[in-house]
This record gives C-alpha cells, structure tokens and sequence, in this order.
C-alpha cells in the first residue's frame, strides 16, 4: 500500500518535528492533540524552524508554504481515518499510549500501521493493546527531529516483516537513517543515553562538580555536541525519569535507579527547557 496520508498523535516537540519532516518529504500529514491550543502550538514551532530554513537559503517561501499547506490539524483521533501510517508521540505516560492505541484500531482501517514514538514502553505491551499486533511497531525519533538522522526501529514480539519494511522505507523516506533494535526496555538509544544521564545527576548530587563542570567534562572531554545536563534540559526531566523508571522496573536491577536529585526536580515542576527551568534556567 502506498502511504500517502500520514497521521501523527501529539504537537509537542517530538510530535510537531515528525510532522515537519514528513511534510517535507511530500507526504500529506494530520497532525492531532488533545486540545486546539496545542496543535496550533505544533504548527507555529514548524513555521518558525522552516523560516529559518528560508532565511538561510534551504527553501523558498514557496516552498515552506507548500509543507505548511500539507499539514492538517486535528483535536479528535476519528480524523485519522484516512491515515495510510499513524505515529502516535504523545506522552510518555502508558495508560494514554493504551488508550489511543485502542482508539486507533477502531478509527484506523485494518492494514495501517500503527507506529509509536515511545522511548522506552514495550512495544509488545502497546501492540496488545490493539487487534492488529502485526502492524504494531515502534518508530523512535530523535530530539530535535529535523536535526537528527536517526529513527530507532524497533520490532515487538508480533511485529510482522511487511510492517518492519514498511517503516524502515518510510525512516529512510524521511531522509533518516534507521537502526534495527529488539523489544527490550529502553532499546538501544535509551538503554545507554539515560543511564549516562542519571549518573551526570548523581553526579550533582553528590557533589562532584557544579553543573557548568559536569556538562564541560562531557562537552570537551568525549566531544559530546551538549552536556548531560544540558541534554536532560533538552529531552525534559519528567521524561528522563519516566525512561530511568521503564529501565528499574524492566530488569529490576539497581544500577537503573532514578538518581533522588531527577526526582525532586521533576516534583518541583522543573522540567527542563519547556517550563523555563530543569538543571539550567532559560
Ligand atoms: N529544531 C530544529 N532545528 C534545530 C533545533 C530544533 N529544536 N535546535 C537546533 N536546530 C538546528 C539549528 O537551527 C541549527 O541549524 P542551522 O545551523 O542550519 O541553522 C543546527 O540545528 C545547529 O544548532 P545550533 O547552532 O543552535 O546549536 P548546536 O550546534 O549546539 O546544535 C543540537 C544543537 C543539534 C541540539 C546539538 O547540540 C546536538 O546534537 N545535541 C545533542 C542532541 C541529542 O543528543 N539528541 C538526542 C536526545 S535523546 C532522544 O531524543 C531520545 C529519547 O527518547 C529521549
């Protein structure tokens, strides 16, 4: 089947930079969340990264208004129903995820794949959720998606062949390059970014060195393009924590431990870049 119509679930930073990439890539895009405000949240961070795009040369205004045009928005999951292809990248919470997979296979028509942007949730998990569990499969972006070349694709239990090769296709569409990874928690990306991560915390918390020292060790030290810390702003704390908690629960092991630090932070309401405040102000 050719995938023409591509839908997504979720605005937010995840959400809005797969929707411009497969806008970019030609494809018609239905970009949904929960609330009008949020969508029209999506396509404003959209506008802005693709007038940048023209400012420097990379587009026409022609042509940033002609992805602008290819993007519909939507505040009811039924609107999916033309989708050939759903990505849902809502938040990292499970009895959402649970709850829109199960609207998404009542909405969706029986061969469309439905895709989810999870961190780390089990894919299995989310595809049982669902009568299609063939069709089901996880389809890891990277933050900040038009930036990054990396879609993490990863198979479940039931994920048939048909919908591993139709997504690696589409990653590949998207100008991306995908990596094949198994249904363990975390996966690949996650499984080491975020215990790297939560030790960068520990790290603060047993005071080992101030924020600008750890982020420089890493910066210079390793070439990492931003510090942990920085990157923990990046990807939001409430996220960080939700992955390190996937990790401790999924192998019961303590070198996966939510650093005490992350927790209260995330308790606070401190959650990085999207509230002003995480282990940086801005
Ligand atoms: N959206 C779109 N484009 C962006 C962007 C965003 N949010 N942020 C930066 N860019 C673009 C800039 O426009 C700029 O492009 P031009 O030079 O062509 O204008 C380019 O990226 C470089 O940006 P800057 O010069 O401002 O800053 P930089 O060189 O430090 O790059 C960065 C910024 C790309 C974010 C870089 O610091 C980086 O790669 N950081 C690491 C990011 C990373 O590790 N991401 C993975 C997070 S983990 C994850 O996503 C998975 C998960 O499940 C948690």
């Amino acid at each position: 089947m050719e995938i023409k119509t591509f839908g997504v679930i979720g605005a937010g930073q995840m959400g809005n930079g797969i929707a411009q990439v497969a806008a970019m890539s030609g494809l018609e895009v239905i970009m949904n969340d929960i609330k009008t405000e949020f969508v029209e949240k999506g396509v404003s961070a959209i506008n802005k990264i693709l007038s940048r795009g023209v400012e420097k040369g990379r587009m026409t205004e022609d042509e940033k208004n002609t992805v602008l045009g290819r993007i519909k928005t939507s505040v009811d999951l039924g609107d999916m129903a033309p989708a050939d292809f759903v990505v849902e990248a809502a938040t990292e919470n499970e009895p959402i995820k649970y709850q829109i997979f199960k609207d998404l296979d009542a909405t969706c028509r029986p061969e469309v794949i439905l895709a989810t942007n999870t961190s780390s949730i089990p894919i299995g998990r989310i595809a049982a959720r669902t009568g299609r569990p063939g069709k089901v499969i996880g389809m890891h972006f990277m933050n900040p998606v038009p930036v990054m070349k990396l879609v993490e694709v990863i198979r479940g239990i039931a994920t048939s062949d048909e919908t591993f090769n139709t997504t690696w296709a589409l990653s590949e569409k998207f100008g991306k390059t995908p990596a094949e990874a198994s249904d363990f928690p975390g996966f690949i990306a996650n499984r080491i970014l975020l215990p790297m991560i939560n030790e960068a915390v520990y790290c603060l918390y047993h005071g080992v060195g101030k924020r600008e020292d750890i982020d420089t060790v890493m910066k210079l030290g390793m070439n990492h393009p931003m510090g942990p810390l920085a990157l923990a702003d990046l990807i939001g704390l409430d996220t960080c924590l939700a992955i390190m908690e996937t990790l401790y629960d999924g192998f019961k092991d303590s070198k996966y431990r939510p650093c005490p630090l992350l927790r209260k932070y995330v308790e606070a309401g401190w959650l990085g870049r999207k509230t002003g405040r995480g282990f940086y102000e801005y």
